[in-house]
């Protein structure tokens, strides 16, 4: 397998050090791969001036897989939209056409105090959000700021067509029939005309899987579901917009955002793997921030893109086995376990490897 590393800003650095270090314990067991580094975001942006430089496209695109840590910061936010660490991550979903991004939330035992739901609520809670990822409103034309009769304007365009939805909805169901066969489809189809195609396609798609049960829920209902009783759902499927909230909500349920991993697929499995978090700027560089999520996408990319199950699973044992060994970084410490860095932590994986 061919790697392109991508550490990317802030945390990033510390947190994809660590799934480094782990690929290569499995490496030095015989596990075949190549890793090589390029930049994404304001690193890229500092040295070459653009977010998604080519010398990244094209190390990115010849690769089998992309691990990713986080990127942007305050310093760049101030820098005209193109040149911003978050257009170096569209550009790059883009580029790649990743269209299918995975976010499981799956909640460790040894964390359900870590939530700030009642235990009973989210114990034994495991989903899985799909969303798409090159489309809707994040892309959508006509866009931008503009001054129209003496006023500005700000105007984005939410748009999906059929094919794009058809090929999202493939892969929910495709998810579905290996979990446990129930699919909620999220769209706001009471208000907004291309989320009722998107009702309409998904509907079409469900002949395919009769053995998958599809329902259908708006999505500020779902917001306020996932909250009142998560163990509900098993399978979320939604468009890029409400994927990007839905997700960020479905992580809390976890304890911790930083334990979250995410692929981001192609059509033919290719794919990106990076944490669900962002680039903490507030704690970059204090060697604390949690690694968890970023090893956990490791074994995303070698479940996915490298079609290796058994190293995907040897590593999410390893991560069960430290966190019932009781080794907690900041974000999920709690009274009674050991608060430990970002290094420790990926020591302790690499130990119980
Ligand atoms: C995510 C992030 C990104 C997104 C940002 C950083 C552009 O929030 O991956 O969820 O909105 O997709
Ligand atoms: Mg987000």
């Amino acid at each position: 397998m061919k790697i392109c590393v991508l550490p990317g800003d802030g945390i990033g650095v510390e947190i994809i050090a660590e799934a480094v270090r782990v690929l290569d314990a499995l490496k030095s067991d015989g596990l075949k791969m190549e890793m090589e580094y390029a930049e994404l975001g304001g690193c890229a942006v500092d040295s070459t001036g653009s977010p998604y430089p080519e010398a990244t496209q094209k190390l990115a695109r010849e690769a089998d897989a992309v691990l990713l840590g986080a990127v942007g910061g305050p310093k760049w936010d101030v820098l005209p939209r193109p040149q911003r660490p978050e257009r170096g991550l569209l550009g790059i979903r883009k580029d790649l056409n990743l269209f299918a991004n995975l976010r499981p939330a799956v909640l460790y035992p040894e964390l359900a105090n870590a939530s700030s739901l009642k235990p009973e609520i989210v114990s034994g809670l495991d989903i899985l959000i799909v969303r798409e990822l090159t489309g809707d409103i994040y892309f959508g034309e006509p866009r931008g700021i503009a001054v129209e009769d003496g006023k500005r304007v700000g105007r984005n365009t939410m748009i999906y067509n059929e094919d794009e939805i058809r090929r999202i909805g493939h892969v929910a169901f495709k998810s579905a029939q290996k979990r446990n066969k129930k699919l909620c489809s999220v769209d706001k189809m009471n208000v907004l005309e291309t989320t009722q195609l998107w009702r309409d396609v998904m509907i079409e798609v469900a002949k395919d899987y009769p053995d998958v049960e599809l329902s259908h829920m708006l999505v500020d209902n779902a917001a306020m579901q996932l909250v009142r009783a998560p163990k509900q759902f098993d399978v979320v499927v939604t468009g890029n917009m409400f994927g990007d909230i839905l997700s960020d909500e479905a992580s809390m349920l976890t304890g911790s955002i930083g334990m979250l991993p995410s692929a981001s697929l192609d059509q033919n499995n290719k794919g990106m793997y990076e944490p669900c978090h962002g680039s903490a700027p507030d704690i970059a560089g204090k060697g604390v921030a949690n690694p968890l999520a970023t090893i956990l996408s490791a074994a995303m990319m070698l479940r996915y893109s490298g079609n290796n199950e058994a190293a995907a699973v040897r590593i999410e044992n390893a991560v069960k086995k430290v966190l019932a060994a009781g080794l907690r970084t900041g974000d999920i410490w709690e009274e009674g376990t050991k608060r430990v860095g970002t290094r420790e932590m990926g020591d302790a994986v690499i130990a119980a490897l």
